[in-house]
């Protein structure tokens, strides 16, 4: 379980973050959802110690996220980059065991991860040998994917995993990641700024609006009982998507 107790965050005097309290739970998905620039990416690195927040604290498990077990606490969270991210000089698979090889995990059974997870992420066996570059934008996320789940983390953080993808490729890993959640039942905080893939995905929604949360619920929440008017307004522009919203 993940607390953001009271965090803010500000850059040159901007808001990135204004002070905001959030408790993640357990074993299920977490959409943040939000215009550009709202501040979710920042939330994500937080979690990861890669942000310090100016006041407030982040509890991991109930512990305390400090400079000193930030390192410890990573090593639990799978972390999905927002575009991807993966290393251009490695092959897929040298992208997915990177760290393991690097803690020094046994050779065997680090290969063995690998194809196991290529299997949940269905990710052709050769395609492992190939470079980023040469493969397709789904197969990138899908390596992503796998890479961040190899160390088998109880917590996965994604970063609009299926953002750069075609409609078509998008609608089938929704689906895919959907099971694979599922099937794993990690905690999973996954950011997208699409009502229709948060609607997906989400156990819980929390819609966020310049560093600030404007609602956090369900669906049904959003929709039935809107916090402010900005939340229509949201879920209105996003109309098209969501065809049996009352509008
Ligand atoms: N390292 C940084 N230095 C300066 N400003 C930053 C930095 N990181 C984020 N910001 C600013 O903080 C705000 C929140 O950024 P963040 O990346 O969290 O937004 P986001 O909700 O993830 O947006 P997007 O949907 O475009 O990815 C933005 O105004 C951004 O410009
Ligand atoms: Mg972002």
């Amino acid at each position: 379980m993940v607390t953001f107790d009271n965090v803010s965050k500000a850059y040159d005097g901007q808001v990135a973050v204004a002070p905001t309290s959030l408790a993640i739970e357990a074993r299920r998905t977490t959409v943040l959802i939000g215009p550009s620039g709202c501040g979710k990416s920042t939330l994500l690195r937080m979690v990861l110690g890669l942000v310090r927040p100016d006041s407030g604290r982040i509890l991991i498990g109930g512990e305390e996220l400090t400079s000193d077990n930030a390192l410890r606490q990573r090593r639990g969270i799978g972390y999905v980059i927002q575009d991807g991210g993966l290393f251009p000089h490695l092959t897929a698979g040298e992208n997915v065991t990177l760290l393991a090889r690097h803690l020094g995990r046994e050779r065997t059974e680090v290969a063995g991860r690998c194809a196991e997870l290529a299997e949940l992420a269905r990710l052709p066996q050769a395609a492992l040998a190939r470079y980023p570059q040469e493969l397709s934008g789904g197969q990138r996320q899908r390596v992503g994917i796998m890479r961040a789940l190899m160390l088998d983390p109880w917590l996965l953080l994604l970063d609009e995993p299926l953002g750069a993808l075609d409609p078509i490729t998008r609608l089938e890993l929704q689906d895919e990641l959907k099971a694979i959640f599922a099937r794993l039942r990690k905690t999973v905080v996954l950011v997208t700024h699409d009502m229709n893939e948060a609607a997906h995905f989400g156990d819980r929604i929390v819609l966020l609006r310049g560093g600030g949360i404007v609602q956090h619920g369900t669906l049904r929440d959003l929709l039935e009982r809107p916090a402010e008017p900005y939340v229509r307004d949201f879920i209105r522009a996003q109309r098209s998507v969501l065809p049996e919203v009352p509008v």
